[in-house]
């Protein structure tokens, strides 16, 4: 950063560039280690050491439920990165090109990342898995064959970790909940990978957990482990510390030429009242405001411009309800004093 006084001095053009520069900036903003993102990574990374090296069969996986936006997708993303940035630090010889006897190219996937498209078959999920890495399918493959060669792929190209994320939306109906859940199982059996899976109300989905046909779920059930994954809460003083932490660490990031830093963290309360504790509203919030502190030259974030900068419609009306609430307990405190 420049100081104010040579930002000031910066032709209309130059200032235009360098302010387009920081609104990139302030909106990729940063990813915060959470209290909760290092505890579960720690989970996750205990789970995949101790599967590393089992004897063929099923691994037990780890399933994160927890409700929307609660930032379930960034940490597995976050835990897939730094695995392979690990494992591309202690094997580098692995990630370069290897050629098997038969001349075929292996090129080197420990890490696979799905995300799982609404009402997903079976099938769907073998054909996602081809397409991560990069298979071309015969026309008219069945689902076993796609599973089969899925299967032989993963198992060349040393995949240890596969991340399935929103498994919620798999199809869980009468007919295809029980396929899903026997497919789900039989990936995982036939690889020597963790998997890790994320979605919402999992427990209650009738996937992994006792569902529909309850003695036979528990196939899957039994393997994994399930955490939940919850929203900052206000109530213990861990909570608040924690919600500060994560605000003082967003904080850090901002670019602006008169915010003071620890400003936001004093603002923690009226934060925590703005976003119900959601980290994707909080983001939401901080990455707006900072852009508009930029485009409105106030260059500092204050409740007074927070206050002009509407995030998602659950956060508005929550926080609504909210100061309607306190307006309501107030004047009712005021009404009895007088009388
Ligand atoms: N640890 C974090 N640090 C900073 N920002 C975060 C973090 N976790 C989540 N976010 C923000 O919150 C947004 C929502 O997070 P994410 O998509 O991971 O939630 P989710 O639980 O997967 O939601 P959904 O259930 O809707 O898929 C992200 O786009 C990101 O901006
Ligand atoms: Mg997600």
């Amino acid at each position: 950063m420049p100081s104010y006084q040579q930002y000031l001095r910066l032709t209309e053009e130059e200032r235009e560039d360098f302010n387009d520069d920081r609104d990139a900036f302030h909106s990729a903003l940063v990813i915060v280690d959470t209290a909760q993102v290092r505890r579960l990574h720690y989970l996750m990374k205990r789970r995949v050491k101790a599967n590393a090296r089992r004897a063929a069969g099923a691994r037990a996986g780890i399933v994160l439920d927890g409700p929307p936006t609660v930032g379930k997708s960034t940490m597995v993303k976050l835990f897939a990165a730094r695995h392979e940035i690990r494992l591309r630090r202690r094997h580098p010889e692995r990630f370069e090109d290897r050629y098997e006897s038969g001349g075929l190219l292996i090129d080197y996937t420990p890490v696979v990342y799905l995300s799982i498209p609404a009402r997903a078959t079976p099938k769907d999920l073998s054909v996602l898995l081809a397409d991560y890495l990069g298979m071309v399918l015969a026309r008219g493959a069945t689902q076993t064959d796609i599973t089969n060669q899925v299967l032989n792929v993963l198992a060349d190209v040393g995949t240890e970790l596969v991340i399935i994320d929103d498994v919620h939306f798999l199809d869980l109906s009468a007919k295809e909940g029980r396929v899903v859940n026997d497919h789900l199982k039989y990936i995982a059996n036939k690889t020597a990978a963790t998997f890790v899976y994320t979605g919402v109300d999992l427990k209650k989905s009738g996937l992994f957990l006792e569902g529909q046909a309850s003695s036979r779920a528990t196939q899957t059930s039994g393997r994994n482990t399930r955490h939940a994954v919850t929203k900052f809460g206000c109530s213990t003083d861990a909570d608040k510390t924690e919600w500060a932490q994560t605000v003082k660490a967003l904080e850090g990031s901002l670019v602006l030429f008169r915010h003071k830093p620890g400003q936001l963290v004093k603002l923690s309360a009226y934060l925590y009242d703005r976003t119900d504790g959601s980290i994707c509203a909080l983001t939401d919030l901080l990455r707006e405001s900072a852009i508009e502190a930029v485009m409105s030259e106030e260059e500092a974030i204050t409740s007074k411009l927070m206050d002009r900068v509407e995030i998602s419609e659950y956060a508005e009306v929550t926080y609504q309800s909210l100061v309607n609430r306190r307006r309501k307990t107030a004047s009712a405190r005021s009404q009895k004093a007088a009388s």
